[in-house]
């Protein structure tokens, strides 16, 4: 196997299972269904399902020892536009099935909604005797049906592969290895600093030179609310009563936009983490994803800016609350005792950086910014 990377169409795939791999766990489930068929009095069916099971099948099949006819099916799945679950399009199935034993032949099972439809087809409207799948690769993580898969050749983690039958847009199938997508790890900056230092000024400029979401949790919240999801009237309850938004919700919350923003490169958290707790719940967060916190960016200033930011903002804004020194010095004690803490957290693992925007204009301090983001890199 060559261990150069291949582009197809806008992609670019990186080696992954090399064809003597694939060989051996055909190898492995051969052995499973020679020892369960063996001396079978009937002539079991085996279901090829085109494309891409074809070199699968075909490997397969010149390691069964028992007698046995294979047929194809050509299908195509799509969800009904009401809920009804599955539909398929049964495009051929090159000889009956009726009274006969079948065991499906399948390149990958990934949510399982072909295979599961597919069996209960054969059995339901083909009158086939008994059904058993057999499929070349799972997705464990992805597959979520209750029924059984008889025989698997590899287990693998949810990426998206293509060779040996497997296709992106029709083309790989003729790749004797497979190989996976090759995707940039995501980015995930969190953007630092104390009340009034500029986060949701600076945000913007960042966000659109890396081409990344820039996520709000305040803005996040009243979104949710807007939209009234479950999340959102949760959170609604428990402002209108005057209490915080607990952490769990939070962090609900910017999982969803993690699992649902697409077309960016990275996110850029502003607002989160906001303490320590929450800090190690996005560790916990990103390590499932099998990513990590690329950097801290941080925007400092003294106390006294604050207060002066602040006041200016809610003489602006007209929010009176800003203006009140005696909240203004509460959220300053806040930010040291709950968020600060954080410098040291993200210091350990070698991820802080940081920018004085003390002094100077929003330009000149964009500019500071910009320029850390650059030695970041
Ligand atoms: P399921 O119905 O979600 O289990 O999807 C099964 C079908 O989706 C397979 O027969 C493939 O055609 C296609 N498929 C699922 N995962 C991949 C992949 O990683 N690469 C290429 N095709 C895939
Ligand atoms: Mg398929």
């Amino acid at each position: 196997m060559k261990d150069e990377k291949i582009k197809l169409l806008d992609k670019t795939f990186k080696p992954y299972i090399r064809h003597q791999r694939i060989m051996d766990a055909i190898d492995g489930v051969a052995r499973e269904i020679n020892a369960d068929f063996h001396g079978c009095q009937d002539i079991p069916v085996i279901l090829c399902v085109l494309n891409g099971s074809i070199p699968f099948t075909g490997e397969l099949l010149q390691r069964l020892d028992f007698p046995c006819q294979l047929i194809s099916i050509k299908l195509s799945s799509y969800q009904g536009t009401q809920s009804t679950g599955t539909v398929l399009n049964v495009m051929g199935l090159t000889s009956s099935v009726r009274g006969r034993r079948v065991i499906i032949c399948e390149d990958i099972v990934d949510t399982g909604n072909t295979i599961v439809a597919l069996k209960e087809m054969l059995i339901d409207k083909e009158g086939a005797a008994e059904v058993r799948i057999c499929t070349m690769l799972l997705k464990p993580d992805v597959y979520d049906k209750p029924v059984k898969l008889d025989y698997v050749g590899l287990e693998i983690p949810n990426a998206f592969i293509v060779g040996f039958g497997l296709d992106y847009n029709e083309l790989g199938r003729n790749i004797r290895d497979i190989y996976v997508l090759d995707e940039q790890p995501m980015k995930y900056y969190i953007l630092f600093g104390p009340p009034g230092a500029g986060k949701g000024t600076h945000a913007g400029a960042l966000a659109q030179k890396y081409n990344l979401k820039h996520i709000s949790t305040g803005e996040l919240l009243r979104a949710e609310i807007a939209a009234g999801t479950e999340l959102g009237k949760q959170a609604k309850t428990l402002i209108d009563a005057g209490s915080l938004v607990p952490d769990s919700v939070v962090e609900g919350m910017i999982e969803t936009a993690f699992d649902t923003i697409k077309g960016v490169d990275g996110f850029l958290l502003d607002g989160f983490p906001r303490n320590l707790a929450q800090a190690a719940d996005l560790d916990k967060i990103l390590e499932k994803r099998g990513e990590s916190v690329t950097a801290v960016v941080g925007l400092m200033i003294d106390d006294e800016t604050i207060r002066q930011r602040i006041k200016g903002r809610a003489i602006i804004e007209g929010r009176a609350d800003d203006a009140s020194d005696e909240t203004v010095s509460n959220r300053i004690r806040t930010y040291h005792s709950q968020t600060e803490p954080l410098i040291g957290y993200y210091k350990a693992a070698g991820k802080y950086w940081d920018v004085d925007v003390d002094a100077g204009t929003i330009e000149e301090n964009r500019e500071r910014v910009l320029a850390l983001m650059e030695k970041i890199g």
